[in-house]
């Protein structure tokens, strides 16, 4: 969904021109954000920072310190690049919004993040449909300074271009969506967040810890794989991993045989809960529309 001012128009916005490279990179134009929007990011940044300090998983918290992502306005990347290349290699790179899924795999298996940096606009606040400079970068780049996270983006990008190949994107994209963008992580103190997606979002940062009505299962590839996702509304199942490192074990060897197993196997909806789940918690599976 693009941004359209009143009137109908669509305004110039230097965090989106409408001239991308041949990899769809733009320049972050840090200089051109105005005081409001800095600000707006500020509050967002204090809001999700509140509640997220017991809720988000310590290695997120950790890196949102170690790049110094804070409250003070809407980061450099050409800052952030500093910290994160000298950590694990990883750069940021400022798209205009959703780019092809050629170009995302193939910037995440040379190690670059494609960020937009255009941020919501006011009545965004609480909800917006599509990523901005807040999702991305508070969401998505404080695990990037994680080593084990780090090569686990990067071999999703490998993978990304393989399922390409294979005409088996809508299976691995399930896998980005149930860890990277909606995972849990299992900690001695209990379930905490690390996915981009609940990270970025106030009601949904409460609602996958504290609500009864979804499901909690174990991590476990081939089922996520076959595990439809619902893009509208709160999730109706979180899978749990014990550590980045188990994820990143269980997703590095060669995911053919899944993909071929996958052929027979039917499709599993959102809800769903099997006998061979580890179930952490079994939802009341009364979700409605938030
Ligand atoms: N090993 C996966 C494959 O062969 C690639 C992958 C790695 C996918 C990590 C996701 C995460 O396709
Ligand atoms: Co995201």
């Amino acid at each position: 969904m693009q941004t359209q001012p009143e009137g109908g128009f669509t305004a110039p916005n230097p965090h989106r021109p409408a001239e991308t490279a041949a990899d769809f990179t733009i320049t972050q134009a840090w200089d051109a954000y105005t005081p409001e929007e800095h600000d707006r990011w500020r509050r967002l940044f204090e809001r999700q920072a509140e509640i997220l300090k017991d809720r988000a998983a310590p290695e997120f918290l950790a890196g949102l310190d170690a790049l110094a992502i804070a409250a003070d306005g809407i980061p450099d990347f050409r800052r952030l690049n500093d910290e994160l290349s000298r950590r694990t290699g990883w750069q940021i790179v400022a798209v205009p919004g959703l780019v092809p899924e050629a170009i995302f795999f193939d910037h995440l298996a040379h190690k670059r993040f494609p960020s937009t940096c255009f941020i919501r606009r006011e009545d965004q606040f609480d909800y917006i449909q599509e990523p901005d400079v807040f999702h991305d970068v508070f969401g998505h780049v404080p695990l990037l300074s994680n080593p084990v996270f780090a090569d686990y983006m990067q071999a999703y990008g490998e993978g990304g271009l393989k399922a390409l190949r294979l005409g088996t994107l809508d299976q691995l994209a399930r896998l980005y969506w149930y860890t990277v963008e909606f995972g849990l992580i299992q900690t001695p103190q209990g379930l905490r967040i690390y996915g981009a997606g609940i990270v970025s979002s106030e009601g949904e940062s409460r609602f996958s810890l504290e609500s009864a009505e979804p499901n909690r299962l174990g991590f476990d590839v081939r089922r996520l794989l076959r595990t439809r996702y619902r893009i509208d509304d709160f999730q109706e199942t979180y899978f749990v991993i014990d550590s980045y490192r188990q994820l990143f074990d269980a997703t590095l060897p060669d995911f053919t045989p899944h993909y071929e197993a996958l052929k027979t196997l039917p499709e599993l909806e959102p809800g769903t809960v099997l006998d061979s789940d580890r179930v952490f918690t079994r939802g009341t599976g009364r979700v409605k529309r938030h």
